[in-house]
């Protein structure tokens, strides 16, 4: 079998290349005469006996490809799943009865209310923080088992500075878990920072054009991995392999589509700033999710994301087209959440032609 760690020429070391790099070129077959570039899609539910797979619940070496891609940005090895919150509730699986789990009171809503569902069962305790208090937050991590982190947070968009918080977790003995959905691997690599996993909804930016429902766990421990992945043969959470050869098809371009969304959002923070319907704007400084506070509440962030053309409504983000939710839509979304919050996700056509509609929609909420 090929080492995860070389590139397909067997030449070169993946620690050697910069990300952009890697996203192209590990997780292809070998530079071997007619190997096709790409790894096919293998539709298999079951293999000949006597090899190290066996049945389709096991392995795909499609989702073989798409995990040493992405475990090679992240630094780890990484197991694929059918969805982001998948890869979640195995993780959760794993913590003993009655222990604590700290989680951001603002994480993606889907987190918390599995650990609400496993508190409501007397499983764990969810202890839910608010992370810009950095001393609570580090506070908060004393007796417990795990700490959630995700940064930045979904859709609140506060920023943990993640390694003191790891150092603190692990000198209480807690395993650190960040969801590095919203920075991806090219802009934040928590498990080089101490992070024990990573988990990420591989349906946002990792496929990137919002037609593939995916998830992955990363680790550098060999014995969590083997631990996640004994949990998924058991419980056959794992993806199809057309959703793991498109997310690894998306992955190809992160880079060129982050760069392109990432320009864009600064671009339009700036111009957010200094229009009437808009009271706030709240932007980490990289990424291209964006998130603004409208003066006139829900029902202006209701006209708003009405009234676009091309911004389109709908839930999710990270795909290459712009969409805008307010996200107080949901009766789950805590009330912490502005009820006029709407989060941008931004893509990656041309800003001008992104501005000139969003300003006509707000434009609107200003006109009444
Ligand atoms: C930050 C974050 N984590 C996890 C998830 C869950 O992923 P999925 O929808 O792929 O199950 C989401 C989905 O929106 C998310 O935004």
């Amino acid at each position: 079998m090929a080492d995860p760690d070389r590139t397909p020429d067997q030449k070169t070391s993946y620690a050697d290349l910069k990300p952009a790099t890697v996203a192209v070129t590990a997780g292809r077959p070998g530079h071997e005469a007619d190997q096709p570039l790409n790894t096919p899609v293998t539709l298999a539910s079951t293999y000949v006996a006597g090899g190290d797979v066996e049945y389709g619940r096991y392995g795909n070496p499609t989702w073989t490809a798409f995990e040493e891609a992405l475990g090679a940005l992240e630094g780890g090895r990484c197991l694929s799943f059918a969805s982001g919150l998948a890869g979640v509730a195995t993780i959760l699986d794993l913590v003993g009865a009655d222990a604590t789990v700290v989680v951001p009171r603002h994480s993606y809503n889907g987190t918390v209310l599995q650990l609400a569902d496993l508190e409501a069962r007397g499983r764990v305790n969810a202890r839910l923080v608010d992370v810009t208090d950095h001393d609570a937050l580090l506070k908060a991590c004393d007796d417990a088992a795990l700490v959630w982190l995700e940064s930045p947070t979904n859709p609140a968009l506060e920023v943990i500075d993640l390694e003191p918080v790891i150092e603190a977790a692990h000198e209480a003995g807690a395993y650190v878990v960040v969801d590095n959905t919203f920075a991806t691997p090219l802009l934040q690599q928590p498990l080089s920072l101490g992070a024990d996993l990573v988990v990420h909804s591989a349906t946002k930016y990792i496929a990137g054009h919002s037609d593939v429902l995916m998830g992955a766990v990363i680790t550098a421990s060999d014995e969590l991995y083997d631990v996640l992945k004994k949990r998924r043969d058991l419980v056959g959470n794992a993806p199809g392999p057309f959703e793991a050869w498109l997310a690894l098809r998306g992955l190809r371009t992160l880079a060129v589509r982050l760069d392109r969304a990432q320009a864009n959002a600064g671009e339009l923070v700036t111009r957010l700033g200094g229009h009437p319907a808009v009271e706030e704007v709240r932007y980490p400084g990289f990424g291209a999710i964006v998130a603004v506070v409208l003066a006139g509440g829900a029902l202006a962030a209701d006209l708003v994301t009405h009234s676009t053309s091309l911004w389109v409504h709908s839930t999710s983000l990270g795909g290459v087209e712009s969409q805008l939710e307010r996200r107080r839509r949901w009766k789950v979304e805590p009330a912490t959440i502005p009820d006029g919050l709407v989060r941008l996700s931004v893509g990656i056509e041309d800003v001008d032609d992104l501005w000139a509609d969003l300003k006509g929609a707000l434009d609107q909420a200003v006109a009444g």
